[in-house]
């Protein structure tokens, strides 16, 4: 048996092309896999990389055989750790008794709740809108996320607090988005941009800080995520988290929070805008369900075909394209011994993307999912949320902010591509349209 997998005999040109944030990424991705099979290896400078394209790989690594992996590899792991954000995504010993304590305070009961705010956000944001006019939709709808997320998680509505989430994460978001670029000053170097980055985000911790000690104060106030976390208790033994702790874990969540849904979002209306017979479908469902109503958490369960176009727009384009693990002694995967400190990806876009589970793969087709399809397939052929310990705290919240905001916007507005300028994604930490989107919300009739 050989030693190693396969993989493409130039590693120099290969990770050269995984390594470009664009379609490259992509296309070098899944050509490999459809040219080595279900397990890809390379080797540059002493460290092998494996890609992995099957679920029962994805399985492995996430689940049945996690205690072999790291969640954070190298390069990005110092850069979250700088920056101080998602303390509870990195492996610590204390990260599963944090899930465990925070899990039941995050189910999607707790987050019906949120529809109501959600709702009349989106109402107010879509009341700034003129008829025709061309907006930057991914820019515009991380707006409205950045305000839903600071409402739903901290009960902060507009005025400072708001503006400083705004400013920090953009800034972050700013910072996080030039990973990939060839030059990059590390963070403790006092350039301007860093300096602007740390200013902010020391008045956003200043902020959670006093708010977590005004909320232990008086507590049962507010009806928000962070009052849940205050409250959560560990079912074995009654802890709750520090002060610290839930400084680290509502942090997490505010960064983790917001551009990956207006991310779906985006991509859901170009979808849209793009195939006129889901748009119609969907419009079709939404008046016959809402009938010019507000929506409402009631009627969540009563949209189907909304469900299945979020479905499919995250099939299409999952907004965390990539996962990666780092593999420690003792790993092996699909009758290989993997090397320790080896780089293991998965993608929920190549997966989602494998004609052994879907028919037509590339083709948007929300209909799909409307006759069972996701208890026919393996289950990490479609992992938008990924899996095993670190499934994405936030999944029922994101699925209930995506289906109400998809709701709300198109029961009064239909979405129309101001230009044919062809899109491609830029798959960094999250995959985003390239150029700027730009559309011109129409109102409905
Ligand atoms: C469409 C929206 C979203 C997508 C596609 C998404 C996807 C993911 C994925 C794939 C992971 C796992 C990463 C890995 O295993 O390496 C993850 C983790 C995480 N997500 Fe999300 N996410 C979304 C929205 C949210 C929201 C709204 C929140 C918070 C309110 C959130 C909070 C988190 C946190 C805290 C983690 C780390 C979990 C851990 O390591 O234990 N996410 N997300």
């Amino acid at each position: 048996m050989p030693t190693h997998p396969p993989g493409p005999p130039n590693a120099w040109a290969f990770l050269g092309d995984i390594r470009e944030p664009s379609q490259r990424r992509l296309d070098a991705m899944r050509s490999a896999v459809e040219t080595y099979g279900n397990i890809v290896s390379v080797r540059l400078l002493g460290r092998r990389y494996y890609l992995i394209n099957h679920p029962d790989l994805t399985r492995a690594v996430l689940v049945d055989d996690a205690a072999h992996y790291h969640r954070t590899p190298g390069q990005q792991a110092d850069r979250a750790r700088v920056l101080e954000m998602g303390k509870v995504t990195h492996e610590r010993e204390d990260h599963r008794r944090i899930r465990r304590i925070i899990q039941p305070a995050m189910t999607p009961a707790r987050m019906s709740v949120h529809v109501e705010p959600m709702r009349m956000m989106a109402s107010e944001h879509m009341d700034k809108w003129q008829p025709g006019q061309s907006i930057d939709i991914a820019e515009d709808l991380s707006r409205l996320t950045i305000r839903i997320a600071a409402r739903c998680l901290f009960d902060a509505e507009t005025g400072v607090t708001f503006d400083e989430f705004g400013a920090v994460l953009k800034l972050a978001q700013d910072y996080l988005s030039n990973m990939n670029r060839a030059i990059k000053l590390p963070i403790w170097v006092p350039t301007r941009d860093h300096m602007r980055l740390w200013s902010a985000w020391g008045t956003l911790t200043k902020s959670i800080r006093s708010m977590i000690a005004a909320r232990r104060a008086a507590p049962g106030q507010h009806h928000d995520m962070l009052e849940n976390i205050l409250a959560a208790a560990d079912e074995s033994d009654g802890a709750r988290l520090t002060d610290k702790e839930v400084e680290d874990t509502m942090i997490g969540l505010l960064i983790a929070g917001h551009e990956t849904t207006a991310t779906l979002l985006t991509w859901t209306l170009y979808l849209l805008a793009e195939h006129p017979d889901a748009e119609a479908a969907l419009h079709r469902e939404l008046d016959n369900v809402l009938g010019g109503r507000a929506v409402t958490p009631d009627d969540l369960p009563r949209l189907p075909y909304v469900d299945a176009v979020i479905r499919e727009s995250m099939r299409l384009y999952p907004p965390a394209w990539a996962l990666t693990r780092r593999a420690l002694a003792g790993a092996n995967l699909g009758g290989y011994a993997i090397d320790e400190g080896a780089h293991v990806f998965m993608s929920p876009y190549l997966a989602q993307r494998d004609a052994r589970f879907y028919d037509d793969p590339d083709t948007f087709r929300p209909e799909r999912w409307l006759d069972g399809l996701e208890k026919r397939i393996p289950r990490y052929a479609y992992f938008p949320f990924g899996g095993g310990s670190h499934i994405c705290t936030g999944q029922f919240f994101a699925w209930i902010e995506a289906q109400t905001l998809l709701a709300a916007l198109c029961a009064r507005w239909r979405f129309v591509r101001a230009d044919d300028a062809p899109v491609r994604p830029r798959p960094l930490i999250t995959m985003f349209p390239a150029d700027p989107l730009l559309m011109l919300p129409m109102q409905r009739a």
